[in-house]
């Protein structure tokens, strides 16, 4: 198994995309942290998984605030005294809403839980990991964070700043060990967009064809693997070819 006993913490995995993550990383052999706000998805979700032969144990976090993620980061460290992977998976969607219709309140809560919890949880994971010499994180960015119109002021400019400060962490954290990449998914359908799915066309997509959790899956494994250990600071488009037009 290419994850073995790999400490890996996937934010928002209780649906979509974080969903599929932590349960195809614990097919790979991860020992996965499931983290969301709902008692019972996380049940469920950590059910699933171990009934499937993985390993996985739920955690309860409001990663809106400093304390909460300081709160998820020490129950992790007491169960399993390390981190090897961080998936920094949740995010929010502002459903497109422009400039001039943003309100304080969207725009902060977009920043605090697409930007602010990444900034949060991975101040907490690093030192272990520079400590050990070892240690992957991926965040989950999005084509919004490269180009415009793939969502609205509050979502775009977030996603520009998480690859960003992934840039910024993989040129500062790589010469001691550990790797830090982000994927830009193009549209997947999962929960995130079941509003608009419909009215997204598939022609602005060359592969006429939107994608699947699995796929950002399987390449969220490959980067926590030591198969990419030459892989820092990459920003990685997962889009059917959406951004090279
Ligand atoms: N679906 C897409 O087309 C798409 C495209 C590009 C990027 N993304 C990104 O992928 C990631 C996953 O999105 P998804 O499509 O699976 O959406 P989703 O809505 O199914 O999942 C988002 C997850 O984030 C969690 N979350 C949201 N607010 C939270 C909070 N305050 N505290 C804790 N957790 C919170 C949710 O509980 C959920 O588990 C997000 O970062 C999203 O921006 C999605």
């Amino acid at each position: 198994m290419r994850l073995e006993d790999k400490v890996t913490i996937v934010t928002g995995s209780t649906s979509g995309m974080g969903l599929v993550e932590a349960e195809v990383l614990a097919k790979e052999g991860a020992k996965v942290v499931v983290v969301g706000r709902n008692e019972k998805a996380l049940k469920e979700v950590t059910e699933t998984i171990i009934k499937n032969g993985g390993e996985a144990i739920g955690i309860r976090a409001d990663i809106t605030t400093a304390a909460g993620v300081q709160e998820l980061f020490d129950k992790v460290m007491s169960t399993y005294g390390r981190v090897d992977v961080l998936v920094n998976n949740a995010g929010v969607f502002d459903k497109y809403t422009k400039l001039l219709d943003t309100s304080d309140e969207l725009w902060d809560s977009i920043f605090t839980i697409n930007l602010k919890s990444i900034y949060w949880l991975t101040k907490l994971v690093l030192p272990q990991m520079i400590e050990r010499q070892s240690g992957a994180i991926v965040n989950i960015a999005s084509v919004a964070g490269l180009v415009a119109g793939k969502g609205g002021a509050s979502y775009t400019a977030s996603k520009h700043a998480v690859i960003g400060l992934t840039k910024h962490m993989s040129s500062e954290y790589a010469r001691f060990g550990i790797k830090i990449n982000a994927i830009c998914p193009g549209t997947i359908v999962t929960p995130l967009i079941a509003d608009s799915v419909d009215n997204i066309p598939k022609d602005l997509v060359p592969t006429r064809c939107f994608g699947q959790p699995e796929e950002v899956a399987d390449l969220c494994v490959f980067l926590a693997s030591d198969e990419a250990k030459f892989m820092n600071g990459s920003i990685i488009p997962i889009d059917g070819g959406y951004t090279i037009q």
